[in-house]
């Protein structure tokens, strides 16, 4: 038997097809087989394990009789005696054999439909996330023609889903929501998902929600210690404020988005946080540190750490001006350990972390090298689009007005008082 490395997939003909028709996806194959008579297969398995063939709801290993089993290999891994591991005891040249099999769609994954059936130039043909029971994907202008296909294959064959809907035009709305069409499926956009042992109920179609968030919020969820005090500028339904206040960190969330603002005390209940541990807040994040942040922030400097969480990529640093001369002089404690910022950003081009720095430092008014603990990317977005987390220390310096000349020499941008800031 020779190679041939399109064995597995699909069948050549369903290339460009718009419509699912399962049964062009029918393909009889030759497989090498391990007929085995008389020898148990649990003393042959250990030793073939890495050659077994997986195909969706295929059974590579079967009990034909009594005495007889079948143990199917891969083609792409074996196609001769030689190929198997010299000591596969019990066995002969004479085990290997060929079978034939007829294969069908269920035994394609999605990711072979869909490799077969789109177009091969251009990546993310099968990017999805799935979020509860609602699987979204986000199709380019070129993959709209097979959005029926695409919606079917998802629905079939991503488990636990029960609705796939495509993100209809790029819309960077305040709220940070998508505007969603259903490709297949219940229209129900309220869903559930587990992450960091918390649940989070909301309504997909008119809040933020990003799975592939999960590892950061875990990461910020494990930087902060119970008893911390954090203030979530925007805090979408929860992934930071519940795991946090559930930890017994002293919680203050804002979101702009009402129904971001339901969910997350919907959240909090739902996840038993004890009362007295989050305060919820449905203000603008301008309004929220100019009045929260800075009402209760003096009372926490010296007794205990205090982070501020600031993930709106696309604009967050534009809300750092509100902390230049937030107070006056008398207002705070001469000496005090800094609250740490913990803010994200888009960095688009080569150089993130020169980019985000300089995004930093702009929106400050000055370079605060000195200030800054680290820089984190986060994920890329897209290719050359990073996401970046910076954290740096919001030192007396930066809070208190007359304490700083260099406000002075801000990159042409002017004195970026504290009235004259989050202007967008
Ligand atoms: C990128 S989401 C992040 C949500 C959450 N922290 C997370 O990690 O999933 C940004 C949130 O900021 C909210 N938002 C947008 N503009 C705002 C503003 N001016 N003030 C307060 N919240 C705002 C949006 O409603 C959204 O929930
Ligand atoms: C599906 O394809 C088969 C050919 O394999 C054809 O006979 C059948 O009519 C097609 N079904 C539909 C609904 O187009
Ligand atoms: C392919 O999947 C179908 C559906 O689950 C299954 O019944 C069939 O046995 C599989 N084909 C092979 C060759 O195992
Ligand atoms: C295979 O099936 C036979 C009955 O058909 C049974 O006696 C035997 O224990 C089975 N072997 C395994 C490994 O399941």
């Amino acid at each position: 038997m020779t190679h041939n490395p399109n064995l597995l997939k699909p069948p050549e003909h369903v290339s460009g097809l718009t419509t699912l028709n399962k049964s062009l996806f029918e393909k009889t194959v030759t497989l090498p087989c391990l007929v085995i008579k008389d020898v148990k297969i649990s003393s042959v398995l250990p030793h073939v394990k890495k050659f077994l063939l997986k195909l969706d709801n295929f059974k590579p290993v079967r009990n034909i009789s009594e005495n007889e089993a079948h143990i199917y290999l891969n083609p792409d891994l074996v196609t001769r005696w030689s190929d198997l591991s010299a000591d596969t005891p019990l066995l002969t040249e004479s085990n290997l054999q060929m079978q034939t099999c007829t294969l069908t769609y269920d035994n394609f994954s999605l990711e072979s439909v869909f490799r077969a059936v789109l177009p091969p130039q251009i990546e993310g043909t099968s990017s999805f996330t799935k979020v509860g029971h609602i699987v979204h994907v986000n199709l380019r202008e070129h993959l709209l023609p097979y959005k029926d296909l695409i919606g079917q294959v998802l629905y079939e064959k991503v488990p636990n889903c029960r609705t796939v809907v495509n993100k209809v035009a790029i819309i960077d709305n305040t709220y940070r929501n998508f505007n969603m069409e259903v490709l297949q499926g219940d229209n129900d956009m309220l869903t559930s998902v587990k992450e960091n042992k918390c649940v989070f109920e909301f309504d997909f179609s008119k809040v933020y929600w990003n799975s592939r968030l999960c590892t950061e919020h875990e990461r910020i969820v494990t930087m902060v210690a119970s008893g911390d005090v954090v203030f979530d500028v925007f805090a979408g339904v929860g992934p930071f404020a519940v795991p946090l206040a559930k930890k017994k960190c002293r919680v203050f969330a804002n979101d702009l988005n009402p129904e971001s603002f339901k969910w997350l005390n919907h959240n909090l209940k739902k996840n038993k946080v004890a009362s007295g541990c989050c305060d919820s807040y449905n203000k603008d994040g301008k309004d929220f540190i100019m009045n929260e942040v800075r009402n209760l922030l003096p009372g926490f400097l010296n007794t205990k750490k205090v982070y501020i969480l600031m993930n709106l990529p696309a604009l967050a640093v534009d809300f750092l001006g509100c902390f230049v001369g937030l107070f006056d002089d008398s207002e705070l404690v001469q000496e005090f350990d800094a609250p740490v910022v913990v803010v994200y950003c888009f960095a688009k081009g080569e150089n993130c972390e020169q980019i985000a720095k300089d995004l930093l430092f702009e929106k400050v008014g000055w370079d605060i090298s000195d200030k800054i603990i680290d820089l984190f990317r986060v994920r890329t977005v897209s290719s050359l689009k990073e996401m970046m987390r910076i954290r740096f220390k919001l030192d007396r310096e930066i809070l208190v007005k007359s304490g700083n000349q260099k406000r002075k020499q801000a990159p042409e941008s002017g004195d970026l008082t504290a009235k004259k800031c989050c202007v967008f």
